[in-house]
């Protein structure tokens, strides 16, 4: 069955990578939660989007240029009238919390094109301390980052993110050593997924929000999806089952 992973948690309706929009995504039967890091000035692994916290917080400034103490007083739900504040998570608040569930976390390293180090050693230290290898898979676009954490943590999985199409993809992903990929949505035609699978390659597609890309995806039996709104994914994964089911039927 493919999975759903919601995309910085449930962003379709709550402040995207919030624990609130985690909860919400646990709540919603999503299988796992996609979310992104970087590190403050003072070296803490934070679960923000952007370099800035311009757009999704009421303060300004780079991430890296802030404290921690004082990027936690930052509300990534300022948007949303109805939730008060939300902080922005540290990595710690997230696996704190999955340590208590059974949801997979896919953690995107937002290393630009930065030269690994810092950022990717810490990730891997804190997924050990909270013993959630099983659950974790770490993918960012700087394949040098997933590279040096399999170096580190060949016991956790690796995912490449691919923004454009990419010729067999999972001969790719099988030379750095993944065990799957996770491409653009419109880099994943049928053949794609069907020459993946058959490779014993995982392929979990993102940003999946639109019900006909869904519906294909599904039935296609991608290893997972990413997608905004998980309640969507749930209710049209049912229907496909269903209809696959009835299909079977004499
Ligand atoms: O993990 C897939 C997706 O999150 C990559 O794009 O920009 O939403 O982090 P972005
Ligand atoms: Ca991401």
């Amino acid at each position: 069955m493919t999975l759903i992973f919601a995309h910085r948690g449930y962003a379709a309706a709550f402040p995207e990578n919030t624990m609130k929009a985690f909860r919400e995504a646990e709540k919603a039967s999503a299988d796992g939660i996609e979310l992104d890091v970087q590190l403050t000035k003072d070296g803490e692994v934070v679960v923000i989007h952007d370099a800035k916290v311009d757009r999704t917080t009421d303060g300004k400034g780079y991430v890296k240029n802030f404290e921690y103490k004082e990027l936690k007083k930052l509300n990534a739900a300022y948007k949303n009238e109805s939730i008060e504040m939300e902080p922005i998570p540290s990595l710690r608040d997230v696996l704190g919390w999955l340590a208590e569930n059974n949801l997979i976390c896919n953690i995107e390293i937002k290393s630009g094109s930065a030269a690994p180090g810092e950022l990717e050693e810490k990730v891997i230290k804190m997924v050990r301390e909270f013993k959630l290898i099983d659950r974790i898979i770490i993918s960012s676009f700087n394949h040098y980052s997933i590279v040096y954490c399999f170096r580190l943590a060949p016991d956790i999985e690796i995912a490449p993110l691919l923004a454009e199409g990419l010729y067999m993809p999972w001969v790719y992903a099988e030379s750095i050593q993944a065990k799957g990929f996770h491409p653009h949505y419109a880099a994943a035609p049928n053949e794609i997924i069907k020459a993946s699978l058959e490779n014993n390659i995982s392929i979990r597609p993102y940003t999946v929000n639109k019900e006909s890309d869904m519906r294909r995806l599904f039935g296609e039996g991608c290893t997972a999806l990413i997608t905004d709104d998980p309640v969507k994914a749930f209710k049209i994964r049912k229907e496909t089952i269903s209809s696959a089911n009835n299909n079977k039927r004499p």
